[in-house]
């Protein structure tokens, strides 16, 4: 496409000698056009050869006009914007952690970094599981041998984090993102005899793990001037009848994001949630009947994939997110508008 642009420069150039507007316009015109095309294909993670082609087009008008005319300053500008939001994506020498990466979900998001070239850390308590998901990784990853570092941990224990954030020191020295999936959502409600004790488990496991976690790693991330992307679900908006701790604890988690925000902004770290719907491994209601209820009522009509919250947790960590901190991004379909009558 872009080699497309140029062409239609040169042609520009060759018949304008009349009408210097017509050149100016025309060239101006391809270069916003190049650098929108540009910007299009770097959401194609394939699009390798867009940055050879942004350099052949730069190239050639550069030669035709000298090189420092206002056109090729503009182009110049354009290109730098395109390439910017481009290498945004591009996670090369950069340290990931995901945590409680148990959970499908955290799965999709663990592959697309890999993918992208990040350096993984993932963790979790089933060290098969997370062998499982390191080795789908490395196979994805663009050398196909850049293995995820393996820390089996359970972050409802201090030893257990302060272990995890040694081996990342130990193995890279940094901390450019983290990405916590939190996955105990018990079914509770004010009169079960068991109240105290699946309150306790969910507020741990949910809230106390991922402020320790932020307080042992959060020097790493302000060294880095990192980002922390908090996953967890529509429940942190709407109240869900049935799980009165882990409904309790999302919002929770959502104030503390905000309260990080606050704090660490100042540091250059950002902080953000993204609050997830219904997301199935394959898009499919799996025969479970809330499922789908959620696919009739959710606005798009349909369930959500694991890449669909992995997309957003890359953008969140992404420096094209640099000036968004606090933020709750809700990746549901629309289904949280219809939510409250879930059950009926
Ligand atoms: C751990 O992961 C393995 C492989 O995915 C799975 O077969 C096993 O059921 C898991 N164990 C537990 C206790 O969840
Ligand atoms: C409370 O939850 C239990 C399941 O944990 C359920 O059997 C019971 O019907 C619920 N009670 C109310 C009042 O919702």
């Amino acid at each position: 496409m872009l080699k497309l642009a140029a062409i239609a420069a040169l042609v520009c150039i060759t018949s304008a000698g009349l009408n210097p507007f017509g050149l100016m316009g025309g060239l101006v015109h391809n270069a916003l056009t190049g650098a929108n095309q540009a910007v299009h294909q770097s959401l194609d993670i394939a699009g390798k050869h867009a940055d050879i082609q942004t350099h052949l087009a730069y190239g050639i008008i550069g030669k035709v006009l000298g090189e420092n005319n206002i056109i090729h300053k503009v182009l110049g500008g354009a290109n730098q914007a395109a390439h910017s939001v481009k290498n945004s994506r591009d996670f090369t020498g950069k340290v990931v952690l995901v945590t409680l990466s148990n959970s499908g979900l955290a799965e999709g998001t663990i592959k697309l970094f890999s993918i992208l070239g990040a350096n993984l850390v993932i963790t979790g308590t089933n060290a098969t599981h997370l062998a499982e998901i390191a080795q789908l990784a490395q196979q994805q990853s663009p050398t196909h041998n850049n293995k995820p570092l393996r820390v089996v941990a359970d972050l409802t224990k201090t030893a257990d984090i302060e272990r995890l954030v040694g081996e990342i020191v130990y193995k890279f020295g940094r901390l450019d993102a983290m990405i916590t999936f939190a996955n105990s959502y018990p079914l509770l409600n004010i009169t079960d005899t068991n109240l105290i004790d699946v309150w306790d488990q969910t507020l741990r496991a949910d809230l106390r793990a991922t402020a320790e976690l932020f307080h042992l790693t959060y020097p790493l991330l302000e060294k880095a001037r990192g980002s922390a992307t908090v996953v967890a679900t529509i429940a942190g908006v709407a109240p869900v009848a049935v799980e009165l701790a882990y409904s309790t604890a999302k919002p929770g988690i959502q104030h503390m994001v905000k309260n990080l925000a606050l704090e660490l902004g100042a540091k250059g770290v950002r902080v953000n949630t993204i609050n997830v719907g219904a997301i199935t491994p394959d898009g499919t209601n799996l025969g479970n009947p809330v499922c789908a209820l959620i696919k009739k009522k959710a606005p798009l009509g349909h369930l959500g994939v694991p890449l669909d919250v992995a997309k957003g947790a890359v953008f969140l960590s992404s420096s094209d997110a640099k000036y968004i901190t606090g933020a709750n991004l809700v990746i549901d379909g629309g289904i949280i508008y219809n939510y409250p009558s879930y059950f009926k």
